[in-house]
């Protein structure tokens, strides 16, 4: 008896294996396990076995009905996968329907461009946080409590004791830089601000701007000027024009604003268009991040993207770079 174990648990692994499909496989089972099945007909035949031989036997049915049991689950699994995986599978390297790959988007492509030509300056990249606190965004850059920037009506702030908010404008990481390494330090920060204003032509919740920051000894107004002239005339060519208008920021003396002439300007049916704010850094912010006045000078501007990006590519309305509309998008 022994040997016709051997034999139909050989017999049933290869018809089990040879299942071409689920249902198959459940009839080849029930000819093996079910009620009339072999395998079946061979237990109930262990009961008319003589006495001695019971034990042994009833060993090696259960031994072989364990392996019969291991068989036809692996077949099972072995069929289930079969039946997952499609008739006809892709075949990933044959040349796709979609003649371009697309590229990156228009303000993305203006912030490398602006970011390659101060890397050519040796100006590092630096980054920080789009939730910050109060104490970046405002007090350490000397912006007082009153200031209408620090409103609920013009700032998004989160609702939670420590107050937090979005970021208005990049200079915050000039205090986070200026406090995490000793100068000279010489950075451009691109990022994403926020703030409370609807929506229009030249407005919009979110925007992009790039921060600027170079703080050494004898630092002049003169560097500031020619290190924002040689990258605009690098980004947008050699008929660009600036003006820095005196202007007011808690965080610079004398501040300015920048304005930017060339010929795409004049497109836009413009003389001047305002581009970003700039000036010497405070040296109540010196102190603030605990670097000797005495010694250090330095200066800053925050650019916005937008500004130049539409000036760039000649649009006149900044919502479009949100709109993600693939026609404009396409265009660049
Ligand atoms: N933070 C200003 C803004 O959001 C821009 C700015 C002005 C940045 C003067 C500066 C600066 O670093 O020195 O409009």
């Amino acid at each position: 008896m022994l040997a016709e174990i051997e034999s139909i648990l050989a017999e049933a692994r290869t018809a089990l294996e040879a299942a071409e499909s689920l249902p198959a496989l459940e009839q080849t089972k029930g000819a093996y396990l079910g009620a009339e099945g072999r395998f079946t007909a061979l237990m109930k035949r262990l009961g008319g076995v003589p006495k001695e031989e019971r034990p042994s036997l009833g060993k090696a049915v259960n031994a072989a009905k364990v392996q019969l049991e291991a068989i036809l689950v692996a077949a099972r699994e072995k069929l289930e996968l079969r039946a997952a995986l499609p008739r006809h599978p892709t075949d990933f390297t044959l040349p796709g329907r979609r003649r371009g790959l697309g590229h990156r988007h228009p303000l993305t492509q203006v912030t490398e461009d602006i970011v390659r030509a101060f890397r050519k300056l040796g100006f590092a990249v630096a980054d920080g946080p789009e939730v910050e606190d109060e104490y970046h965004c405002f007090d350490a850059l000397n912006t007082p409590a009153d200031h209408p920037a620090r409103d609920a009506q013009d700032t998004f702030y989160l609702e939670h004791p420590t107050r937090p908010l979005l970021r208005t404008h990049t200079s915050s990481v000039q205090i986070r830089v200026l406090k995490s390494q000793p100068p000279p330090i010489r950075i451009v920060v691109p990022g994403r601000v926020f703030r409370r204003d609807n929506a229009d032509a030249t407005h919009n919740p979110t925007f992009q701007q790039i921060e600027g920051l170079y703080v050494d000894k004898l630092v002049t107004v003169g560097d500031l000027k020619g290190t924002v002239e040689a990258v605009f005339r690098d980004l947008l060519g050699s008929d660009v024009r600036l003006r820095f208008r005196p202007h007011y920021f808690s965080y610079t003396e004398p501040s300015f604003e920048i304005d930017f002439a060339n010929s795409l300007v004049k497109k836009l049916g413009k003389d001047w268009l305002e581009i970003a704010g700039c000036g010497m850094v405070h040296p109540q912010v010196f102190e603030n991040v605990g670097l000797d006045p005495e010694i250090w000078t330095g200066w800053a501007f925050g650019f916005g993207i937008e500004r130049i990006a539409m000036i760039r590519y000649g649009v006149n309305d900044i919502r479009r770079f949100y709109e993600n509309d693939v026609r404009f998008l396409k265009q660049f």
